[in-house]
């Protein structure tokens, strides 16, 4: 089943963007969506009416008191998180990550260790090495099997009563599997660790339940999903009251404030709010919803996630299948298009005889929009020994279409 794009792609105005005599594609996703205009305007309106710091006694003031708690109530739907207030919002996952940590790893001592992956986004590697590093705690890191999967019996061989913190993305940026969180939450907890989860890859493609992940934090950012370049950190309420943040000292000392240092982007939590509204919408949008529209705002965003989901799983069988008849192109991971459950709608391929650089600019030329290199994915590309040229990667997200998995098939075919 695919969903009526031909209803969704004109909410968004930059997909109608021209490039190479075509309507540009869009394969650039994992980097960071393109946006409804609901969205756009929600940054605008903002700025039109209601620009205000927080906390004053006057109407703008008020108002924005108001957006600022809609978007965390917003969001916290979102994440399946029952309280507001566990979510946190900053300048993009990396700047939170590297903020949060500072702050948990006042809790570790030297013998104390952490656990990382070797398939992970570094903002999920280094801002945990480095605080490691500064509280003389031993770093670990999960290696993978053949399939470039993470490789759970070295994880649960490295997991001991002395691991303080099991640091995992939810899914891959550059291979697209979906790593088992729930399992290796259940297995860390029994180990007496803590969970956090780099959910900045999944959040587009699938919808997050912290309960059911049962992680103690989590971290994604907006402008993955169809909003503006904002951060977003949850944790469990009784972690984010008693852990101890560097603040100032005029903030207030509750949750969420204490963590959100300075003065936040209140046009872009406006936009940040709109996204999740999108999201919500995007069955009714395209047509095909049974869902009321008067609906609780996670029960509209379960269905439009069950529309998302088969739509990029439909576009990434058919990409896939389409570069299984092509022998010079390799995928990293799972290339199975049977295997949908086991990756998100993102992959990454090498040529047997380009090099990534020339693979990229050939579909440049071509208006096809899509990264290559490590996207920061640096230690799966080391061990892979794929630096410096790294890997292409092709992003499909819920506007993408089956007309252009075919023009990028095309594409690949004249390398
Ligand atoms: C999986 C993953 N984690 C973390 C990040 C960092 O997010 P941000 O740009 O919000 O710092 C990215 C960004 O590409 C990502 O793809």
């Amino acid at each position: 089943m695919t969903l009526a794009t031909d209803r969704l792609r004109p909410l968004f105005p930059a997909l109608a963007r021209e490039h190479a005599g075509r309507e540009a594609v869009y394969f650039d996703g994992p980097a960071g969506t393109q946006t409804p205009i609901a969205v756009i305007d929600a940054i605008g309106n903002y700025l039109r009416r209601c620009n205000a710091n927080h906390g004053g006694l006057f109407a703008t003031s008020r108002e924005s008191d108001q957006l600022l708690h809609e978007t965390h109530e917003a969001v916290a739907a979102l994440l399946g998180a029952d309280d507001p207030d566990t979510v946190s919002f900053g300048a993009n996952m990396t700047t939170l990550t590297f903020a949060f940590s500072r702050a948990l790893s006042r809790t570790w001592a030297p013998g104390d260790e952490v656990i990382v992956t070797r398939l992970d986004h570094d903002a999920n590697v280094t801002p945990w090495t480095l605080a490691a590093r500064d509280a003389g705690a031993t770093v670990k890191t999960v290696e993978l099997t053949e399939s470039l999967t993470l490789d759970i019996e070295d994880f649960r061989s490295k997991l001991s009563e002395r691991t303080k913190l099991v640091a995992v993305g939810a899914a891959s940026n550059s291979t697209g599997a979906i790593n088992p969180v729930r399992a290796i939450a259940d297995a860390a907890h029994a180990a007496g660790a803590l969970v956090f989860v780099d959910a900045v890859h999944y959040a587009p493609h699938q919808l997050l339940d912290v309960r059911q992940m049962d992680c103690d934090f989590l971290a994604c950012s907006a402008y993955k999903f169809f909003g503006p370049h904002v951060g977003i950190l949850w944790g469990r309420r009784e972690w984010m009251e008693s852990l101890e943040p560097y603040k100032v000292r005029p903030a207030a000392n509750r949750i969420p404030d204490r963590w959100m240092t300075g003065t936040q982007n209140h046009e872009c939590l406006a936009g940040v709010k709109a996204a999740v509204e999108y999201l919500a919408e995007v069955a009714a949008l395209a047509g095909d919803s049974v869902v009321a529209a008067t609906a609780p705002l996670r029960e509209r965003l379960v269905e439009s996630y069950r529309h998302i989901q088969e739509h990029e799983r439909s576009l990434c069988g058919r990409l896939l299948a389409g570069i299984a008849e092509l022998p010079a192109i390799r995928v990293w991971g799972e290339a199975d298009p049977q295997r949908q459950e086991a990756r998100v709608s993102t992959l990454s391929i090498t040529h047997r005889e380009r090099s990534s650089t020339d693979v990229a600019t050939h579909l440049a030329e071509r208006g096809v929009f899509a990264w290559n290199g490590n996207y920061y994915a640096l230690n799966l590309t080391e061990s892979l020994g794929l630096e410096p040229d790294g890997m292409v990667r092709l992003g499909i997200v819920h506007y993408n279409t089956e007309e252009e998995v075919d023009y990028v098939l095309s594409c690949l075919r004249e390398l």
